[in-house]
């Protein structure tokens, strides 16, 4: 396993580009499941998320290309409908097959995905809506067995607007017999995206990106070219090494409207936030502000994003607290924070946060893809040497990250075969 070594202390200035969204790309690159043909997809980033749907995806018969950052996907063959417990132990997200295998292949074994580090996340709005289009849904041996001969639509209501249960939702009522109505539907621009995705396979879906998903049946899809939005959080966590840092970095090939909530809080942090077409620029102020932060679905302030702001606010001027609304154990960061100096008390989902002048460098471990984040940037604002250990956790989301740093002037340095 690699480890992350950084040497903290320097702003770090220049230009990032931001790479495809995995959020997007995930959900997508299901969708293909859909019909058979031959998709391309330009602006894929390179990820191990991304080779975990890949492996699925050629296990159950699809051919995959992958040439630079474009994927070639042709689901023509496709043959096997099961996802089975190595996938989805491997990567949650894996449970985005579930609606597509149903509605093309009019069954679908999936392995239950069970809880992790950040929270029990259960899957059963996924179930429900899945049996209100006339799924049959057995749970049997840790695994979801699902069948329907065809789908049919229905209104779904959801308690919480889940994000990956409205994309599988979404994808099991495109082929479905009559008009779906997903209510309380998640509004994440990534749900935007793959709704564009479906719309221009032929699908015909309304209301994505508002609480009311419709989506209407059609018979027939078509394969399609489309390009992958960019990461949003890759952005805000740029965003925040900027600030933290005191540096200043132009953030290349983003979407700013995709991250306005960050861009509040970090001007309120005190940071300078220049907004342009695809791009924003932050620079940071002399003095960091405290700012309290409540997570929320889109577009409040996203849950992916708490743990980086949290380093900012753990060298900020005075109290802040950080309330994470959507998952029930993700503070995993915070010990591993406060072996870095930080000062932060836990109450059930509160975070209270007393900044320090400075954190310092020290042996850390990644515990889940956004704490690594936290702990890198955690790492280019301590003073001294910093080694985060486990940062596979890191490569499932995040693409080169450290070269990104690096080129922006921090002193960091992937060591193989760490720890
Ligand atoms: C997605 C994102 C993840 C992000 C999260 C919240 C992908 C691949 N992952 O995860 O990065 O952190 O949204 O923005 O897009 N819930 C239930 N029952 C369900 C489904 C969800 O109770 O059937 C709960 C979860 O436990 C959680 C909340 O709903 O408390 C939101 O989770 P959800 O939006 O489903 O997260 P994911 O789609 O898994």
């Amino acid at each position: 396993m690699d480890d992350i070594v950084i040497d903290g202390g320097k702003p770090l200035s220049g230009e990032v580009t931001i790479s495809g969204a995995k959020n997007a790309a995930l959900p997508i690159l299901a969708a293909t499941i859909l019909t058979g043909g031959r998709f391309t997809f330009h602006n894929v980033p390179r990820l191990k998320d991304i080779e975990s749907i890949q492996h699925l995806l050629v296990s159950m018969g699809a051919e995959f290309v992958r040439d630079g950052h474009t994927v070639h996907v042709d689901t023509s063959n496709l043959k096997d409908y099961e996802a089975p417990y190595e996938q989805v132990r491997k990567m949650r997200a894996s449970i985005l097959v579930l609606g597509p295998l149903l509605a093309r292949m009019k069954r679908a074994r999936v392995s239950l995905p069970g809880g992790c580090a950040i929270g029990a996340r259960p899957i059963d709005l996924h179930l429900n809506g899945l049996s209100i289009l006339g799924a049959d849904i057995k749970l049997e041996h840790g695994y979801v067995e699902a069948a329907a001969k065809r789908l049919k639509g229905g209104e779904i209501y959801l308690d919480l607007p889940t994000v990956t249960g409205t994309e599988n939702l979404m994808m099991a009522g495109v082929l479905a017999k009559g008009v779906t109505v997903l209510r309380n539907a998640a509004r994440e621009p990534e749900i935007t995206a793959l709704a564009d995705v479906l719309n221009a396979m032929g699908a015909d879906i309304s209301g994505a990106g508002s609480p009311v998903i419709t989506i209407s049946g059609v018979k027939k899809l078509k394969p399609v070219t489309a390009t992958i939005i960019p990461d949003r959080i890759e952005a805000g966590t740029f965003m925040v090494a900027a600030a933290l840092t005191k540096g200043d970095i132009l953030i290349k090939k983003c979407d700013p409207s995709h991250v306005e909530a960050i861009i509040h809080k970090i001007e309120k942090s005190g940071a300078a936030v220049e907004v342009s077409e695809n791009s924003v620029r932050v620079k940071g102020g002399e003095a960091i502000n405290s700012v309290d932060v409540k997570t929320m679905p889109y577009p409040g302030f996203a849950t992916d994003m708490q743990a980086q702001f949290m380093v900012l606010m753990s060298v900020a001027n005075g109290f802040s607290v950080i309330s994470e609304n959507i998952f029930e154990n993700r503070f995993i960061h915070v010990s591993e924070l406060k072996r870095m100096g930080a000062d932060i008390t836990i109450s059930g989902s509160h975070a209270m946060i007393k900044g320090r002048p400075a954190l310092s460098g020290a042996p850390v471990m990644a515990t889940d893809l956004r704490a690594s984040a936290s702990l890198i940037l955690a790492g280019l604002v301590a003073k001294g040497t910093t080694r985060v250990s486990r940062v596979y956790h890191l490569d499932r989301g995040y693409e080169s990250l450290e070269k990104k740093f690096k080129k922006l002037g921090a002193a960091i340095k992937r060591v193989r075969g760490g720890s």
